[in-house]
């Protein structure tokens, strides 16, 4: 191969200019001309091409945000879109394709190869959600950005002895909560894969007034069903005398900016080296580069877009002792 290109597609994370500049260095160092593609999947049916350079990915190392710009493609989810796609990569040269996104993009990205695209994924999400792989890029990031912000939050929660419930994104997956309830000390964590009802809440926040706590922060996973808004209305409709004042903090699109962990650089750049290299030497085609064990690998497309992750089983054990 003699021209590949690199897009970031999907909902955006820290790390992915840690991802784009070590796809495009490590492309130029075997002497392979490297396109950036903008706008995501829709910059890739629309030909928004240009080549980078050396240069081009200078100083982003530690840049939240994408330098190529990201979206959520409606278009691409159809089989015309993809046609296009592969049009536009074909009339500009490209003879291979980095894509770096979340289990959306990278199913995308599966369907692609079966057009006959030469590529290889590249997880990233905050979300943890990625199957075929222990985490991916941005995940360690959010985290500590969570866990900071619980801190702060912990902090007025114990001077006016409030319970507050912090939502955490995810989407359908508890990861985030799970382990931001962990590594926050929360007195609670709820996720959409363990039921729990808004009593079973009062209740952990009436046991935490008694034993003496100052505050009762309970972390709620974004898709945890019936939502926050909700479970704070029943709270304060039905047991507002019975312990806790509450409050509620929605994090939000913070867990998604920010400059990338020491964690998030080194997995970006592993990860896109790794990709780059898998791409020319053929191993890497229709494959996603995966982490297990702390060792890279590379797993067919077909099995990681094929499931939903599962939540660690330990990590759940450690909440269920640990978080009350
Ligand atoms: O998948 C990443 C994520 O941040 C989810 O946690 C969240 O539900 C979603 O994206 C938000 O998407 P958007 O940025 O399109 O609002």
């Amino acid at each position: 191969m003699k021209r590949i290109a690199v897009v970031t597609s999907g909902g955006d994370v820290p790390g992915l200019n840690a991802a784009i500049r070590a796809v495009t260095r490590s492309a130029l160092a075997y002497g392979v001309q490297v396109i950036g593609v903008h706008r995501g999947y829709e910059g890739l049916i629309a030909g928004e091409f240009t080549e980078m350079t050396s240069r081009d990915v200078g100083g982003i190392l530690r840049k939240g945000g994408t330098i190529l710009g990201t979206s959520r493609s409606e278009r691409f989810m159809t089989a015309e879109g993809r046609r296009m796609a592969k049009e536009r990569l074909e009339q500009a040269g490209i003879e291979g394709l980095v894509v770096i996104g979340g289990n959306g993009t990278l199913a995308g990205a599966y369907q692609l190869y079966k057009l006959g695209v030469p590529l290889v994924g590249v997880p990233k999400t905050i979300d943890n959600d990625q199957y075929g792989t222990d985490t991916a890029i941005g995940v360690d990031t959010a985290l500590n950005t969570i866990a900071e912000a619980v801190g702060r939050v912990k902090d007025t929660a114990s001077s006016h002895r409030r319970a507050f419930l912090i939502e955490v994104m995810g989407r359908r997956c508890g990861y985030l909560a799970l382990a931001s309830g962990i590594i926050c000390g929360a007195e609670m964590v709820l996720i959409p894969e363990r039921p729990a009802s808004p009593d079973d809440v009062a209740r952990r926040i009436i046991e935490a007034s008694h034993i003496g706590k100052a505050h009762c922060i309970i972390i709620v996973a974004e898709g945890w069903p019936p939502g926050t808004r909700a479970l704070k209305e029943h709270l304060l409709t039905n047991h507002v005398d019975e312990g806790f004042d509450v409050r509620e903090v929605v994090l939000g699109h913070v867990q998604r900016g920010g400059t990338p962990t020491a964690f998030d650089r080194l997995l970006a750049t592993r990860m896109g080296v790794r990709a780059v290299e898998s791409l020319l030497d053929g191993s890497g085609i229709g494959h996603m580069v995966g982490l297990h064990g702390g060792q890279l690998s590379l797993v067919p497309l077909e099995v990681a877009t094929s499931q939903q992750k599962p939540l660690s089983a330990e990590m759940l054990r450690i909440a269920e002792m640990l978080c009350r």
